[in-house]
C-alpha cells in the first residue's frame, strides 16, 4: 500500500525550507565584522559548515543521485533541460563556498559577506525552481511507487547522516533564537 506522503520530492521540499533559514541569520549579521570581528568569523564559519554538510552533501547529493538521474531516465530531454540546471547550479554553489572561504582566510569580510549575499539569493531562486517548477514535473513524471521508492532511498541517506542533520537543523535553530536576543 503506497502513502502519498512518501514522496521524495516532500521530503526534500522539508530540507528547502531549513536550508531557507540561511537567508535569515545571514541578514542579521550585516555588519557585525565592524564591531565584532570574533563573532562575525564564528558565524560564518558555521553556515559555510552548514552549507557544505546539510545543503551540499545531504540535500544536493540526495537530488544528484536519486531523484534527478531518474527523473532523466523517464525522459531524457530534462538531461539538458531543467533537470541538467540545476545539476550545473549545485556546481556553481560549490565555487560561491570556496569563494566566500578564500575572502574570509584574506579578512575581506565586506566582499565574504557580500559573495554570501548573492549564493543565499542565488540558492533561494533555485529552490523556488525546484519547488514550484522541478518536483511538481517529478510528481507528474514518476510513479506512486517510484516516487516511494525513492522516498525511501532518501531515508536512508538521511540515516546515515542522521547525527549531523540533526545536529546542523539544532544549530540553527539556536542561532536564530540567539540572534533575535542580541538584536532586539
Ligand atoms: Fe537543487
Ligand atoms: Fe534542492
Amino acid at each position: 500500500m503506497i502513502n502519498s506522503n512518501n514522496r521524495i520530492t516532500q521530503l526534500l521540499t522539508q530540507e528547502h525550507e531549513t536550508i531557507l533559514q540561511l537567508g535569515q541569520i545571514l541578514k542579521k549579521i550585516n555588519g557585525l565584522w565592524k564591531n565584532n570581528e570574533k563573532k562575525f568569523i564564528e558565524i560564518i564559519d558555521f553556515l559555510l559548515h552548514f552549507c557544505q554538510i546539510y545543503a551540499d552533501k545531504i540535500h544536493h547529493l540526495k537530488e544528484e543521485q536519486i531523484l534527478f538521474p531518474i527523473m532523466i531516465e523517464q525522459n531524457p530531454m530534462l538531461e539538458q533541460g531543467a533537470v541538467g540546471e540545476m545539476n550545473d547550479q549545485h556546481e556553481m554553489f560549490r565555487e560561491f563556498i570556496i569563494e566566500i572561504k578564500i575572502a574570509m582566510e584574506n579578512k575581506d569580510f565586506e566582499i565574504a559577506y557580500s559573495i554570501f549575499q548573492k549564493y543565499v539569493e542565488l540558492l533561494s531562486d533555485h529552490i523556488q525552481i525546484e519547488n514550484f517548477e522541478v518536483f511538481p514535473m517529478a510528481d507528474d513524471l514518476l510513479s506512486s511507487e517510484i516516487n516511494e521508492q525513492l522516498y525511501f532511498k532518501a531515508l536512508d541517506v538521511d540515516m546515515e547522516y542522521s547525527r549531523e542533520k540533526n545536529e546542523l537543523t539544532q544549530k540553527v535553530n539556536q542561532l536564530l533564537k540567539d540572534l533575535n536576543i542580541v538584536i532586539s
